[in-house]
């Protein structure tokens, strides 16, 4: 017994200490075999023996289950140290993240009109038919919903196709005069060198009394901006069309590649297309409830931005989280 004692003592392995155990208090075992062995004893005799075998017995039972804690607590210090990481150590040079590139030129975009005051509104990304179409002047079935391949869902939901109807969304809880503009992700089902199913827009309304803002207060801050953006480019307005606004504009910047002189790029125009924009339609102050009141919006994408910013040949490319690409706009 002796023995078995210090073997348990010095035991330093589960399984081991299992056979220890087994060896005691197995069908063959040492407790066992004493007890078949007090069979034979007389009365007396078997009453000591019992006694003694006993005692025996609650001490290797506590000998065991002491030891077995040990052995497992060590085993899991040795397994968390085996995984462990000390942070401490010496590491080389992993890196140092940066923002994205839209993420930068949303920024730049965003400093330019809080520097001129305007502020800054969200909304939802999933929006309803009312907000995103109806109120901004495009009925159920009109054509120009065609512009913009729309993902619904099955309760008439649908992913905003534009930032607009954050224009709705400021008009119906705020009263004129009203100056924001609204950064955000947008979607449409298209997919080619210059679409991605989701990108990024921002959008800007200004709305004051009647008569207090005019084309020309539009016409001064997109020339304002476009040059802060792009240094300096000759900008155009060129008539266009809108459901929320009236007239409208689209605005075109003189080609930053090849200064104007026709190239790839800009299909040999010239001219590059930059940004939608126009005074905002009656109808839609209508359908929020303003009266007396005149104002301007515009809207511009951001990826398109980034991409003329930095030469960016396929959109697509920002959305691939490539870190070949990404590591040059540390
Ligand atoms: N919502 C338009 C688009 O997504 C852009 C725009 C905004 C045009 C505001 C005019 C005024 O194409």
């Amino acid at each position: 017994m002796k023995d078995i004692e210090k073997s348990i003592g010095s035991c330093d392995d589960l399984k081991e200490l299992e056979n220890l155990r087994v060896s005691l208090f197995g069908k063959k075992g040492y407790f066992a075999d004493a007890f078949a062995k007090m069979r034979t004893m007389g009365d007396e005799e078997k009453k000591q023996f019992a006694q003694d075998i006993n005692v025996d017995k609650e001490k290797f039972l506590n000998l065991l289950a002491h030891k077995k804690l040990a052995l497992e607590a060590d085993a899991i210090a040795y397994e968390m140290q085996k995984d462990g990481v000390d942070v401490t150590l010496f590491n080389s040079d992993t890196g140092v993240g940066a923002l994205h590139p839209v993420m930068q030129t949303m920024d730049k975009i965003i400093e330019y009109f809080v520097s001129m005051n305007f502020s800054i509104e969200e909304g939802p990304l999933v929006e309803d038919d009312f907000h995103n179409f109806e109120a901004l002047n495009l009925p159920k079935y009109h054509p120009a919903r065609d512009m913009q391949d729309t993902f619904y869902f099955e309760d008439s939901m649908l992913l905003r196709t534009h930032t607009s109807p954050v224009q709705i969304r400021t008009m119906l809880k705020a009263k004129p005069p009203i100056r924001m503009i609204c950064p955000g992700a947008v979607f449409r089902r298209d997919y080619d060198l210059t679409h991605t199913p989701m990108f990024h827009q921002v959008e800007g309304l200004v709305v004051q009394k009647s008569g207090e803002v005019s084309f020309a207060n539009l016409k001064f801050i997109l020339e304002d901006f476009l040059k802060y953006m792009f240094g300096d480019v000759q900008v155009r307005f060129r008539p266009s069309f809108f459901p929320f606004t009236e007239p409208s504009a689209e605005v075109d910047i003189s080609c930053i590649f090849c200064k104007g002189k026709g190239c790839r790029v800009c299909s040999h125009t010239g001219w590059l297309e930059v940004l939608g924009s126009g005074y905002v339609d009656p109808n839609v102050f209508q359908a929020v409830g303003y009266e007396d009141v005149s104002g301007y919006a515009f809207g511009l994408g951001v990826e398109r931005f980034a991409m003329l910013l930095h030469k960016i040949p396929d959109l697509r490319s920002l959305f691939e989280g490539d870190l070949r690409l990404l590591e040059q706009f540390r």
